[in-house]
């Protein structure tokens, strides 16, 4: 990729020749000035856009989008997505403490995902009145009515089943396989609905289905969600009715260079959805994380040195795996261009930074623009999984974050600093 050749879909561009990277209107030199790198910025605009494309993309069926809040659970983010409609898949009391923070009334927006709830958590989220559980064991469902009744509140489950689905993806984050630890064995969802159906605290209010992330074609969706819908028609015929189809999330984007129509993309997603619910009329939800917010990010980070080892071109920035782990965990690409490009030729280097594993690279082997000492670097694509994957990992601040809407910038979250970090510990016994 050229540095003047961002494609259009991610908010980050050069609006002049010679001018640096911008974030819609706003320069990422006078951020980094103003903030210090490492620095995450992420576009409001671009994530508010990509969730209009999912909610048009299913107007034509009562559905609702429930963000992923794993993928970046930035207070400030929680609350853009909330103020515009957005409900939420939370996977722990934690993630239902942050949406709670922002938007209390958003609880019963709220489907709680995860393979192994705890009871508080489950108490949490029976008080603060969710609209689903996602089930995933036999042991959880039992235990998920014994607190409803405990706390005389009903609980509506769905069954997060496992279809049985291979969707291309990293292994790591491919979840639909019967020889993952996720859901419950389709084949014995049908038993288990039954085996609950006159329980008076449990209310069978839907089923979920979710088979891993970044798969970039719609074919499994599809696949997955039409043995979804089997099910659903079975149980109807049995007298239980279901309310809720929940598709989940995983819809994949471009982290390389190349055109992404982000458009055509939700559109043939919704499409080979919609086909697998042909005849169902309830509602629908989806769990869609990385296609919102992945793209509206970038990570900031200036670089500290260059230096040659042997064959190699070392660039030693600022920011480390513990700031962006993805490389390190999943190899997975994130494009990186230089702030203020210099002129003169690429070079291949390596893009590595400060801690001390040689799994902290970026990038091995890139062709980039040429880089010297101070200058900023932006690794695009890192919306999603980034911030909310990182550590303190050999005791190192975590990025500030700032979030730019139309032609203002904002600090949502400041940098860390070390008395955050050392607040917690006791170093004598008490
Ligand atoms: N729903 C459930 C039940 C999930 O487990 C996940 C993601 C999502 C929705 C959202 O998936 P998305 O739309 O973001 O693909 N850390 C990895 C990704 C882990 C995904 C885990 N589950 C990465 O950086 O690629």
């Amino acid at each position: 990729m050229t540095t003047s050749s961002i494609p259009p879909a991610r908010p980050f561009h050069y609006p002049r020749p010679k001018a640096p990277l911008h974030c819609g209107k706003v320069s990422l030199q006078a951020l980094a000035r103003r903030y210090g790198t490492p620095l995450y910025v992420y576009s409001a605009d671009q994530i508010l856009e990509r969730l209009q494309l999912f909610q048009q993309a299913f107007a034509g069926r009562e559905h609702l989008v429930c963000y992923a809040v794993k993928a970046n659970s930035a207070l400030a983010i929680l609350k853009l997505l909330a103020d515009h409609g957005a409900g939420f898949d939370i996977v722990s009391g934690g993630e239902l403490q942050r949406v709670l923070a922002v938007a209390p009334q958003a609880a019963e927006r709220v489907v709680f995902s995860g393979v192994g709830k705890t009871i508080p958590e489950i108490d949490l989220a029976l008080n603060a009145g969710i609209l689903q559980f996602n089930v995933e064991s036999e042991g959880e469902l039992e235990l998920l009515a014994e607190r409803a009744r405990k706390l005389k509140r009903k609980a509506r489950f769905a069954l997060r089943v496992n279809p049985d689905v291979f969707a291309e993806t990293h292994p790591y984050i491919s979840t639909g396989l019967r020889e993952h630890k996720f859901g419950i064995d389709i084949r014995k969802a049908l038993g288990i609905y039954r085996s609950v159906a006159g329980n008076r605290w449990l209310q069978p209010h839907g089923i979920s289905v979710h088979i891993g992330s970044q798969i970039r074609s719609s074919e499994p969706f599809g696949s997955a969600v039409a043995r979804v819908h089997k099910l659903v028609r079975q149980l109807e015929r049995e007298g239980i009715p279901l309310k809720v189809v929940d598709a989940g999330g995983g819809l994949g984007i471009d982290y390389h260079a190349g055109h992404f129509d982000a458009a055509a993309k939700v559109a043939e997603y919704a499409e080979a959805i919609s086909a697998a619910l042909q005849g169902y009329n309830g509602r629908l939800l989806l769990e869609p994380g990385r296609f919102l917010v992945a793209q509206a990010g970038a990570l900031v980070g200036r670089v500290l040195h260059t230096k040659r080892n042997g064959s190699k071109t070392f660039v030693i920035a600022d920011a480390a795996m513990n700031d962006l782990i993805r490389p390190a965990l999943y190899q997975a690409h994130h494009e990186i261009v230089p702030v203020s490009p210099r002129p003169g030729k690429k070079h291949v280097v390596d893009v590595v930074g400060p801690v001390c594993e040689s799994g902290d690279f970026f990038a091995r082997d890139r062709e980039l623009p040429p880089l010297r000492a101070g200058d900023l670097i932006a690794l695009l694509d890192a919306g999603a999984y980034g911030m909310a994957q990182s550590s303190n990992y050999n005791t190192r601040l975590r990025p500030a974050e700032v979030l730019v809407q139309g032609g203002k910038a904002r600090l949502i979250r400041r940098r860390e600093t070390i008395a955050d970090l050392l607040a917690p510990e006791q170093i004598t016994a008490q």
